[in-house]
């Protein structure tokens, strides 16, 4: 397949609650790009950078389970500010796509609407963490909070987030999706199907649209 080329960067992020599919999707469309001839990179929130690996062991870990709301928050944040410099500002500059496994939607549905941690603070760290960085695209896969929990459960045990109540991840589902209905151009919440391959193919729809913006060839 011959190479494509983009006019610029492209960032898009997958988002949503444990277990929605994040990863299974994001992973196929990486290799759909590839396969399309475009230039992409996969990375992941907390991690994608050793520091950030270092800080997603912190953050995940049943072992840290009495990590305080705000030590929380800040360690998530200072993650992101690691993968943006060190990861997603190059590649964008090499006119990359950027596909990154969440991004700072997380912290407002986790830390906001989850753990009630004021909105405008939240607003104003992830500014800083990213330096304005936005995303072009924002996926946001939809799934009863309860069926998310026990798909992601069945992989490995349950991680410190995952060990929370359902409660907790009810509300993050919700902030989600209130987070949707105040940037609709920028992030498209996909009601996930019960084939990956049918929820794909609503994913790559909204890929192409943005892909197709930027593309050389059209
Ligand atoms: N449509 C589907 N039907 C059944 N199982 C699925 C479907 N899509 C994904 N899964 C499975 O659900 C589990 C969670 O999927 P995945 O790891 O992609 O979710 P995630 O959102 O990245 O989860 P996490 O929040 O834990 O990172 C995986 O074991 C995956 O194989
Ligand atoms: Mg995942």
């Amino acid at each position: 397949m011959a190479k494509k080329g983009l006019r610029k960067g492209i960032f898009i992020t997958f988002e949503g609650v444990e277990g929605c599919g994040k990863s299974t999707h994001a992973r196929l469309i990486y290799r759909y790009l590839k396969r399309c001839g475009y230039p992409c990179i996969y990375t992941k929130e907390p991690g994608g950078t050793k520091v950030g690996r270092m800080i997603r062991q912190i953050l995940l870990s049943p072992k840290n389970a009495k990590l305080d709301d705000m030590t929380e928050f800040f360690l998530f944040e200072a993650s992101r500010s690691q993968i943006v410099s060190e990861v997603v500002t190059p590649a964008l500059k090499k006119k990359n796509v950027v596909i990154c496994d969440r991004f700072f939607d997380a912290t407002m549905a986790y830390q906001g609407y989850g753990n009630g941690l004021d909105k405008g603070i939240i607003d104003k760290m992830n500014r800083l963490a990213t330096g304005g960085l936005k995303p072009h695209l924002t996926i946001v896969l939809d799934i009863d909070s309860k069926k998310g929990l026990y798909r992601a459960s069945r992989k490995n045990g349950k991680d410190r987030m995952e060990r929370k109540a359902v409660s907790y991840h009810k509300r993050v589902r919700r902030g989600y999706a209130a987070i949707a209905r105040k940037d609709p151009r920028r992030v498209k919440l996909i009601a996930t199907r019960k084939k990956t391959s049918e929820t794909q193919k609503l994913v790559k729809r909204e890929i192409t649209n943005v892909i197709s913006r930027y593309s050389i060839s059209g």
